[in-house]
């Protein structure tokens, strides 16, 4: 067998590497005050982005490698011109699987179908907040209410399953948990409770902002938790008794993951980043297509056995979250 056709990919640590997330822009229609600053960010040079191409090259180089699981994430993807051509164009790589996306939702009920066409498989919409006024003043700019009409527009065309990305916030939104776990009493929803990173905005928060996910379990002690499904997830799973959708915790502070991690992320500028808290990157714009797959393993082989990461000690990454896309 060929090296670049190798169809499992163990990084120094025996960890599986099979999933990879792709931030098309660092550019975003909202502003939520723990991932962008007020005035937003420079828009970059064109020339300094990957080029579809160029991602369609990543992509397909990774896919050789084991790779069958891909994010397209942001900023917000959809934002970035003709991202439904670009989703058209990752569906139809040989080993993708998996190719999904995670957004705001802001703009899903204009393109749901558009991606579902395209081959987009799923959708992880991001949510803070069911009230209107809390919505607004968490992303400075978002009406909730469009988020609302996104995620119907995304389970009405299959984008499913939906999941919903809460980000806790001490004294912001502790007190909506029981309205996010009861939207799956009702819905095949997953509702997933993200503990807060100190990293890039946040990292000078006060610790009272971030809360352990434990804060659910004690909120909502008839969780019924849920056998883990192998590797792939960085949530731990639960359910209400009579439920029909889920409820996830991902406690990257509190109990964090690294020992099964199995991704690798490339930012908008084309840095691959084999762990979203180390401030290591590889070049991988203006790069030869044959000369990819050395440069993944390379970072594939870097990837760090775990972050430092606490309420005192903040991200190593340089980057802000809208660079790198969760
Ligand atoms: P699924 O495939 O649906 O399980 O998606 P996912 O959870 O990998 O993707 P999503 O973009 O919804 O990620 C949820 C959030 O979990 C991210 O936005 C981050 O906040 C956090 N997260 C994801 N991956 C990592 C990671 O490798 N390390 C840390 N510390 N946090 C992560
Ligand atoms: N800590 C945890 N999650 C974050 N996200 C953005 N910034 C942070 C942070 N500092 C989440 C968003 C979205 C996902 C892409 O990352 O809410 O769901
Ligand atoms: Fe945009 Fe997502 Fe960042 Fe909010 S968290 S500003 S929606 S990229």
């Amino acid at each position: 067998m060929l090296f670049w056709q190798v169809k499992k990919m163990l990084d120094g640590y025996g960890r599986n590497i099979n999933y990879l997330r792709v931030s098309v822009t660092d550019l975003c229609n909202l502003r939520c005050v723990y991932c962008m600053p007020a005035g937003g960010v420079a828009k970059k040079e064109h020339r300094d982005m990957l080029s579809f191409e160029e991602l369609e090259n990543i992509v397909r180089a990774a896919a050789k490698l084991g790779i069958d699981k891909v994010r397209v994430t942001g900023g917000e993807p959809l934002v970035r011109r003709g991202i439904v051509q670009l989703i058209d164009r990752l569906a139809v790589i040989p080993g993708i699987r998996d190719l999904s996306m995670t957004t705001n939702g802001i703009l899903l009920k204009k393109y749901a179908a558009e991606l579902k066409k395209a081959g987009l498989n799923r959708v992880n919409i991001s949510l803070d907040s069911l009230d209107e006024a809390k919505y607004r003043k968490i992303t400075r700019l978002g009406n909730v209410q469009d988020v609302l009409e996104g995620i119907k527009a995304a389970q009405e065309v299959g984008l499913t399953p939906v999941k919903l990305n809460v980000v806790l916030i001490g004294g912001f939104n502790d007190d909506e948990i029981e309205d996010f776990v009861s939207l799956t009493l009702k819905e095949e929803i997953q509702v997933r409770f993200i503990e807060l990173m100190p990293l890039g905005e946040t990292a000078g928060w006060e610790p009272g902002s971030f809360i352990s996910n434990d804060e659910v379990l004690r909120r909502e002690p008839g969780l019924i938790p849920l056998p883990i499904k192998g590797q792939g997830t960085v949530a731990r799973m639960y359910k209400l008794p009579h439920g029909k959708g889920q409820v996830g915790l991902i406690s990257p502070l509190s109990n964090h993951f690294c020992h099964y991690c199995n991704r690798l992320r490339v930012t908008p500028d084309g840095k691959l980043k084999a762990c979203l808290h180390s401030s290591r990157e590889i070049n991988l714009k203006n790069v030869a297509p044959e000369e990819l797959p050395s440069l993944i393993m390379e970072g594939i082989m870097s990837k760090p056995y775990r972050h430092h990461l606490s309420r005192e000690q903040a991200s190593l990454t340089q980057r802000n979250m809208n660079e790198i896309g969760g």
